[in-house]
């Protein structure tokens, strides 16, 4: 079935074999599905550089009784240089949230795009996603077959929209510590007490699960391990991509859109670059998880 319909275009082909790189992971001649585009990757790019930072320097903050701390906002030239990066950073990732959600409105009510809010493209929970996770739980306890997925499983819907969450309750007391004398105006001053309770938990709940569960699901199951590059590079191998999202792909057979969705460009020479950013963002997490919650136990 996979092979039906599927062009495979003479120059893409060229190109694949141009470049560089592993001769493992994105293999001559493979034909790769096209998951991401060019712009869904550069807004997760932008996303993990700007929330790596305001966790580093967020938890410095949190934790700057801690020598580690000291010595780390000591090395970037003292605690002002952190805050001022955190507040850089927080500026960065708010006005890319706002153009997330401008994009998208505009697409659903200037294009018409209703496919955003339901369908299996969208990102909006919906039933089968409640069938998957007791599907899923089945086939964990081996009591049945693992379900197929769409587009997004239910757990990448969910590392989705915890990005709203965590905009609105961190982003929000963020900015009313940050605009304080504003705030209180409207605000009690029992409640600006609280933002810093709430913004500090909350970043420290956000930061430990993007560390270890996300970053689990992501790059270190047995499946993915030692990293999913797609994200990065927007491609995934076709054999791949009916394994991990058999539905997608028998939609699209079936809707004959599939040899459309695929190319022969392996993109190897930003697979390398993915890797580097990849593995040094997994091993500064996983850093970060480290120091911050033995700092959170023994405080
Ligand atoms: C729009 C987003 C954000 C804004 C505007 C913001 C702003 C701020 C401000 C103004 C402070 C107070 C610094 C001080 O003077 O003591 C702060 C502290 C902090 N931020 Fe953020 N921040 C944002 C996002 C984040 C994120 C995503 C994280 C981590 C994942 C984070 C982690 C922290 C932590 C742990 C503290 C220390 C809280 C404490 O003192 O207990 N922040 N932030």
């Amino acid at each position: 079935m996979a092979d039906q319909g599927v062009r495979v275009e003479g120059n893409e082909l060229a190109e694949g074999r141009s470049g560089g790189g592993s001769p493992t992971a994105h293999p001559e001649g493979e034909r790769y599905f096209v998951r991401f585009t060019p712009m869904q990757r550069w807004m997760h790019v932008v996303m993990f550089s700007t929330f790596l930072g305001l966790a580093a320097t967020g938890l410095t903050i949190r934790f700057s009784t801690n020598a580690w701390a000291q010595h780390f906002a000591l090395t970037l030239g003292g605690f002002g240089a952190i805050l001022f990066i955190h507040k850089f950073c927080a500026v960065i990732l708010t006005l890319e949230f706002l153009y997330h959600i401008g994009n998208i409105a505009y697409r659903i009510v200037v294009k018409g795009q209703k496919g955003l809010l339901w369908g299996p493209d969208s990102m909006v929970p919906n039933l089968k996603d409640l069938q998957d996770i007791i599907g899923n739980f089945r086939w964990f306890l081996g009591l049945g077959s693992k379900p197929h997925f769409e587009r997004y499983a239910y757990w990448e819907k969910f590392d989705y929209w915890a990005v709203f969450w965590g905009m609105i309750i961190i982003g929000f007391s963020g900015y009313v510590m940050w605009f304080g004398p504003f705030f209180g105006r409207f605000l009690p001053g029992w409640a600006l007490n609280a933002v810093q309770i709430v913004h500090g938990e909350e970043a420290v709940l956000a930061a430990t699960f993007i560390f270890s569960i996300h970053f689990i699901n992501g790059h270190l199951r047995p499946d993915n391990f030692p990293m999913d590059t797609t994200i990065f590079t927007g491609i995934q191998s076709e054999e791949e991509f009916k394994e991990r999202h058999a539905d997608e792909y028998r939609r699209l057979v079936a809707e004959g859109r599939l040899e459309e969705k695929l190319t022969c460009r392996s993109e190897r020479s930003l697979l390398k670059v993915s890797r580097v950013i990849g593995f040094t963002v997994v091993a500064a997490g996983i850093v970060l998880l480290i120091l911050s919650v033995s700092a959170y136990i023994r405080q």
